[in-house]
């Protein structure tokens, strides 16, 4: 059977779509019976007739941090795993729990792995796990990793997440890593790439002119299956359609939403001051911060990254932004 973490989550929602159309034996882990409901919500954007696909999937409660919840997981036969359940978040104060959930959660799922002798274990990592740029070049699968102060927690776990996947493939058990940039993707409209529609269909009028990598979600999980599938081994592979400034972003969801596009420039300055006093703000209020120390830095941060390894190992074509931003936003208004 197919095993996936985080089917509950933007990636692992539509990998499970993806999955269920060819697979029969699929097992999936949820923690509350309400987010099963967003799950279903995305095969929904799919085909009218989800029901069935979804019905495929055998859920069961656990979570990756409760070792005898996943030894319920591990009673039926996996010989497959997609590992997408994390913790993501920019916010200081998540750090431990992130350390928890995104490390040891994952060295659990690899130990299951290994004790079952798992076919291949396919880990979602992220490009915030890949070394930074040098001297401004394009970033590549072998930047190497530095330990430097401007790590953010989410960097610093996913980076530690991915060393447990090397653990794996030391021991026998044959690993695929991806490292995608910003996804893109339909069904979660309060978290990530979802929450930036939401902010410009709200009438966003910022912009900063820092760069990254985006990606459609759909070309995360096709690229997830067929590496998942395939002899490659022991690889990690960054799923990066195109780098673009957050303006360009902000600017392409605004036009497919036929709103007006964000025509104030926010410096580092602004951004600077912003969460300081937010910091405060969400501190008295007791509720998460609207931009933190991290992502203050990070919308100014311009990097570039290469997807040229996938493009040549498995042929790979990757979806253009616009493209999938105009399908993103035809959904938003489902
Ligand atoms: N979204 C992006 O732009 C992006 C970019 C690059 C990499 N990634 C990586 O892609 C993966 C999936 O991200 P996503 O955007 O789909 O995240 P998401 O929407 O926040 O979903 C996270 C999933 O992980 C589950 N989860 C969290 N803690 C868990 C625990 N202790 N035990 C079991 N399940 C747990 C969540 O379950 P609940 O529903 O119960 O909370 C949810 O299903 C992550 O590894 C992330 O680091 C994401």
């Amino acid at each position: 059977m197919i095993l996936v973490t985080g089917g509950t989550g933007l990636v692992g929602a539509h990998l499970l779509y993806h999955l269920a159309k060819e697979n029969d034996a699929i097992v999936a882990i949820y923690r509350t019976k309400n987010r099963l409901e967003k799950t279903a919500n995305v095969f929904a954007y799919y085909t009218e007739n989800f029901t069935a696909l979804f019905n495929k999937i055998q859920w069961v409660q656990a979570d990756i941090t409760d070792i005898p919840s996943l030894e319920l997981v591990f009673s039926f036969p996996i010989i497959q795993v997609y590992h997408c359940a994390a913790l993501v978040s920019f916010n200081p104060d998540d750090y431990k729990q992130m350390r928890s959930v995104n490390i040891c959660g994952t060295a659990n799922i690899v130990n299951f792995c290994i004790h079952n002798s798992v076919k291949k274990l396919c880990f979602v990592s992220s490009i915030a796990a890949v070394g930074d740029a040098v001297e401004d070049k394009i970033i590549t699968e072998e930047n190497e990793w530095s330990d430097t102060d401007d790590n953010h927690g989410y960097a610093i776990t996913k980076y530690g997440a991915e060393m447990e996947v090397w653990r794996a493939s030391q021991e026998g058990i044959p690993v695929v890593i991806v490292n995608p940039g910003v996804i893109l993707g339909s069904g979660f409209w309060e978290e990530g790439s979802g929450k930036l529609v939401r902010q410009v269909d709200k009438g966003l009028r910022f912009y900063t002119e820092g760069v990254t990598g985006f990606v459609s979600v759909k070309d995360v999980v096709k690229a997830m299956i067929l590496l998942a599938e395939s002899s490659v081994k022991n690889q990690r592979f960054i799923l990066v359609s195109e780098n673009l400034s957050f303006r360009e972003v902000f600017s392409i969801i605004a036009e497919a939403l036929g709103k007006q596009k964000p025509s104030i420039k926010i410096g580092s300055f602004v951004t600077s001051v912003f969460w300081r006093f937010d910091w405060v703000v969400s501190k008295l209020m007791n509720r998460q911060p609207i931009l933190t120390k991290n992502s203050a830095k990070s919308v100014h941060n311009v990097n570039r990254y290469s997807s040229r390894k996938i493009t040549e190992e498995i042929n790979f074509i990757f979806t253009p932004v616009t493209k999938a931003i105009q399908e993103v936003c035809e959904n938003y208004y489902l």
